[in-house]
């Protein structure tokens, strides 16, 4: 019986992951939190399928450690943390959970573009201090969402998520992505495609839905970050590395930018020196796809893959069809 190891004992939607037992040896971590690193080595050793978490590294050591892997069947959407070169290379198929991530999501861009454009979270505390003894309508004057513009920095399944609601607050949306959408594409969905640079000079709201790769790493930087209106914000629920943190903390002291609203970051769970302290900012733990349907969805697309690689079938989401002619089959 070919065996499936997954690394995470407390994955929302466990009772999901647990039909993997009637077809094969499943093995679950059997402490809370995370395996340290020796342990997973060590485990991988016999395991035909790994289900892992977007927060642990699946480099070539591991694999070279996991001779009898055949799959790799990632429990999110982004796949950033596997060497895919190395799994490509190793035969080992890789799958992700894009789709059901979608909406809540951009769901969350949104929670962070409204918190953060009508200070909700410093106002929260304010409330609450005991501080707010009469009305002044003077206090805490925000920065206006609706009929403003939305810069949506890669247009894939999310990022067309985030425009479609943008039409309810009557926003002009401009997008800019390496691949340009159709022109029918971008009629249904009223957005604009424009160059990275006047992105950045006209939006409002900047929000990143771009995967990590080498080409996205820091491609908010502190140039890009200067070409933004002193009262824009930028909002970023993709990947941290995608956003050169250092310069986003100077750019929001300096205020050269109005604020931010960050879902992921550069090094999580640290965040960089100075981010905590600035009160321009809303900061929400990587929560983008932690909705408990979202939840539960991923873990049936994870059973799915698994369950079609392991059978020798082509799993839906396979990130790495290039690994299909030389796949391992024990
Ligand atoms: C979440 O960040 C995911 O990639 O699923
Ligand atoms: C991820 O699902 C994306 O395509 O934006």
């Amino acid at each position: 019986m070919k065996k499936v190891l997954v690394t995470y004992r407390d994955i929302p939607g466990g009772h999901i992951l647990e039909d993997l037992g009637s077809r094969f040896h499943l093995v679950r971590n059997p402490s809370p939190g995370y395996m340290e690193r020796p342990r997973l080595i060590e485990a991988v050793k016999d395991v035909h399928g790994l289900v892992p978490l977007l927060s642990e590294p699946i480099d070539a050591e591991l694999m070279d450690a996991a001779r009898s892997l055949e799959i790799v069947a990632s429990y999110a959407v982004g796949y950033n943390n596997i060497d895919i070169a190395a799994a490509t290379e190793r035969g080992i198929l890789v799958t992700n959970t894009p789709g059901v991530v979608t909406d809540a999501t951009a769901d969350l861009a949104w929670a962070l573009i409204m918190a953060v454009a009508r200070d909700i979270v410093v106002v929260d505390r304010y409330v609450r201090s005991g501080n707010w003894t009469e009305w002044r309508p003077e206090a805490f004057i925000a920065s206006d969402i609706t009929g403003t513009t939305l810069g949506v920095v890669g247009m894939g399944r999310i990022g067309q998520a985030v425009a479609r609601r943008a039409k309810a607050f009557d926003m002009e949306v401009v997008y800019y992505d390496e691949h340009r959408l159709d022109n029918s594409d971008e009629e249904s969905l009223g957005v604009r495609f424009v160059p990275f640079a006047e992105l950045l000079t006209t939006a409002d709201f900047v929000t990143v839905h771009v995967p990590l790769t080498p080409g996205t790493f820091h491609l908010v930087n502190e140039s890009t970050l200067d070409l933004m209106k002193p009262t824009a914000y930028l909002i970023n629920t993709s990947r941290g590395q995608v956003i050169d943190e250092r310069a986003l903390v100077h750019a929001l002291q300096q205020r050269t930018i109005a604020g931010a609203g960050l879902d992921v970051y550069e090094n999580e769970p640290k965040l960089e020196p100075g981010l905590a302290a600035l009160d321009n900012v809303v900061l929400v733990p990587h929560l983008g796809a932690n909705s408990r349907k979202t939840r539960e969805a991923m873990a049936r697309m994870t059973v799915a893959n698994i369950t079609l690689a392991l059978e020798g079938d082509i799993p839906r989401n396979l990130v790495n069809p290039e690994a299909l002619p030389h796949r391992r089959v024990a």
